[in-house]
């Protein structure tokens, strides 16, 4: 990874990368955030199928809601816009659950966390890695894989972020959900966030709802409009075509050799010896 393209574009807050996008003053407010009690949070490390998801649950209601850019994007002037906000807020992040602001803690706002295979992610953050001029180049896969594994990322390490919310899987605000699941069986993925909202949404209107979240439709649909800021739900880019690149289960073994997966295996096993993943 350059080093130069590094310094200027990431900076560490509490122990974790962010890129400049994220300003260390907003970081330092969010834990005055005023969290409202209808407030959705939308929880992901990067890449975990956070804009499917999102996509998702916009078409659920047929009330006046906002999907608003993540909580921990912008300067500190973010944190004013969102309060003027009057509609309700579904608000994406990818801070780990000690940075989240209390607030949304205190008010027990639901939140839902999407989580996938870690290889899938990082073989999926390893091309935003390329391809998003936000973030650090990198040379080769081999150098990212290191840099994954050590957590030496944006958003830090993935065990640290995953096992930060699923201690909290069983607080009856928070739902944990599978990109695997969605791939496997979206209708039954929406049911279940319609059930975790109180939303009453017809299986027909479900299955519409499914088939216009699909991959193509929604890459499809984002190569139609023109890149708009406010349309992403990362806070590592405002370019939307850089989201969908291929949408698939098991990408990871086009790219990792077999003594990569063994070495993830192994460091999985040990992080993850007290997960019930
Ligand atoms: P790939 O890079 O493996 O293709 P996020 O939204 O958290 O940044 O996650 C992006 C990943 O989700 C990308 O993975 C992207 O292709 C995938 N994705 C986005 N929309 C999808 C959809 N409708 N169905 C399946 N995967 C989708």
């Amino acid at each position: 990874m350059s080093n130069s393209g590094e310094a200027e574009l990431l900076h560490t807050f509490k122990g974790i990368s962010f890129t400049t996008r994220s300003s260390p003053e907003l970081l330092k407010s969010l834990d005055t955030f005023d969290a409202r009690e209808d407030d959705i949070l939308l929880v992901s490390y990067p890449k975990s199928g956070t804009h499917w998801l999102a996509g998702v649950i916009t078409k659920l209601y047929n009330t006046q809601v906002t999907i608003t850019s993540p909580i921990e994007f912008g300067d500190i002037s973010r944190l004013e816009e969102l309060n003027k906000l009057s509609s309700k807020r579904i608000i994406p992040t990818h801070l780990d659950y000690n940075m989240l602001p209390p607030n949304f803690k205190n008010k027990k706002c639901k939140m839902i966390y999407i989580s996938r295979n870690p290889k899938d992610t990082a073989v999926s953050m390893f091309h935003y890695y390329r391809d998003n001029p936000n973030l650090p180049t990198v040379d080769t896969w081999t150098a990212f894989f290191d840099l994954f594994l050590k957590g030496n990322v944006v958003c830090g390490s993935w065990f640290d972020h995953f096992l930060s919310w699923e201690e909290h899987e069983d607080e009856k605000n928070i739902l944990f959900l599978f990109y695997e699941d969605m791939k496997k069986d979206l209708p039954k993925v929406v049911k279940k966030i319609t059930l975790f909202l109180s939303l009453n949404v017809s299986d027909n209107d479900i299955q519409d709802i499914c088939k216009k979240s699909s991959f193509s439709q929604m890459k499809n649909d984002t190569e139609k409009e023109n890149s708009d800021p406010s349309h992403t739900v990362c806070a590592l880019t405002s370019n939307r075509k850089l989201i969908f690149r291929k949408g698939a289960v098991g990408d990871w073994k086009n790219y990792f050799t077999p003594k990569q997966n063994i070495r993830f295996q192994e460091i999985f096993n040990e992080k993850m010896k007290l997960s019930k993943m």
